[in-house]
């Protein structure tokens, strides 16, 4: 990219361009205080994609097996008293209608701002069933058994501003202005049947900062989502999509979402043997203890010249690892920075979404063994959960929810 658009951008902007725009350009690089060497900025143009969709219809929702987009807005509702299965079917289809509009690039029906509609950037929107709305659905026979308040947990500080929840609407997109206008029009939708309970809003690096597809760093420093299933492998799709249990789920999914504060105070105070002790991989790199690159397999019966094991086995990749495709959990989680606090403290974090078939059979027995032991539960405290069943997708002319609902 770089070598395509780098001299071609450079030239314009250093002649042709400059014609048009140059006082703005000499300002701005005045202001920036840029000398001659504006050629980097310049090289660095990433290639457009406002435009570019992600298919809406079909067997799975879309915002799952999805790339994860940079922006991710989380967005729970408690269902109003007296909503029922009737009343859920005509909301379901209206979010459905606007959703497909707009992760397409169109307005939605009765759009107030159209024009916000036309950059949708990989824009998706995925809706989730909390335990609540089953009952209002008179359908409780429906709910997979785990879909339902996870347990407590000894490491829990939830607070209920962040926990719970009937009805889920997750946006992701690669641009904010994007997740804000789709934000708009389906809160718009659904606010006849539901009041907000809960928002969260993460990001992951920007697109174009380096290659997709990449391991991320989140907040803390680490790569996280080395060891996640990888999108569009029979891996993924064993751990993922819901294929046994109550046919009307079957293609989707469940959804854990659990705000997991980063205590950056302390964490920040450890040096960097004790940061990768705790999780049981090298910061730079990724690379697990006992190997050299990233994607080498951990060795957890390494041991070293005391005969302690290299990897702890109270290290996080010990305390989470699996064996088993059907076992896993595809983690698509997003940091949060709401901070600094009045105190100058941060408020900073992981909008932790897991996605498997079963929560009860896969997410559980992991989170159970971290709260049990689990060496970075010194610097991280769960403060918000909330458990969806994920409907599969639609066909145009269909509405997500339709195999429950209908
Ligand atoms: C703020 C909280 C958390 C942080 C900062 C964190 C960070 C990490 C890091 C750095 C890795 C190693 C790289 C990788 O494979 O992705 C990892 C692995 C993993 N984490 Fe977490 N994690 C957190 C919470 C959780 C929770 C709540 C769960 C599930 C209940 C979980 C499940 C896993 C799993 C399954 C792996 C892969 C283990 C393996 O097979 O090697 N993590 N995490």
């Amino acid at each position: 990219m770089t070598g395509a658009t780098g001299p071609v951008s450079r030239r314009r902007l250093l002649t042709g361009g400059a014609l048009t725009v140059g006082g703005v350009v000499a300002g701005a690089a005045a202001t920036a205080g840029l000398s001659g060497d504006s050629s980097k900025a310049a090289s660095a143009a990433p290639a457009m994609f406002g435009g570019n969709v992600v298919p809406f219809h079909g067997g799975h929702q879309a915002g799952i097996d999805t790339p994860a987009q940079a922006h991710g807005t989380f967005l729970a509702f408690d269902l109003a008293a007296g909503v029922d299965r009737a009343a859920l079917g005509r909301m379901m289809r209206l979010l459905t209608d606007d959703a497909a509009r707009l992760t397409q690039g169109r307005p939605a029906l009765a759009d107030t701002e159209p024009e916000l509609a036309a950059l949708p950037a990989h824009l998706t929107v995925t809706f989730g069933f909390g335990p609540g709305l089953f009952a209002a659905a008179g359908q409780e026979a429906m709910r997979p058994e785990s879909v339902a308040p996870l347990p407590a947990f000894a490491i829990d500080r939830l607070q209920p501003r962040w926990t719970g929840g009937d009805l889920l609407i997750q946006i992701c997109a690669d641009d904010p202005m994007a997740v804000t206008h789709a934000q708009r029009m389906l809160v718009k939708d659904a606010l006849a049947f539901a009041k907000p309970r809960w928002v969260q809003r993460g990001f992951r690096n920007s697109r174009g900062v380096q290659d997709d597809g990449v391991t991320q760093r989140n907040v803390m420093g680490q790569l996280d989502g080395t060891r996640n299933p990888a999108l569009g492998t029979a891996a993924f799709d064993a751990a993922v999509w819901v294929d046994s249990g109550p046919s009307w789920l079957h293609g989707g999914s469940t959804l854990v979402v659990r705000r997991i504060r980063a205590e950056m105070e302390t964490w920040d105070a450890v040096d960097t043997t004790g940061k990768e002790f705790s999780v049981g991989r090298r910061l730079a790199s990724g690379a697990p203890l006992t190997g050299a690159r990233e994607h080498d397999l951990p060795d957890y019966k390494a041991t070293n010249a005391l005969g302690l094991t290299v990897i702890s086995d109270t290290s996080h990749i010990a305390r989470a690892h699996v064996d088993g495709d059907r076992q896993r959990i595809f983690r698509r989680a997003y940091n949060y920075d709401e901070g600094p606090g009045p105190d100058g403290r941060s408020d900073s974090g992981l909008v932790f979404a897991s996605y498997q078939r079963d929560v009860g059979a896969q997410f559980l027995p992991i989170q159970r063994k971290l709260a049990e032991a689990d060496l970075l539960n010194d610097w991280t405290t769960p403060i918000g959960s909330a458990v969806f069943a994920i409907p599969p997708g639609c066909q145009p002319g269909g509405w997500i929810g339709e195999t429950l609902l209908g």
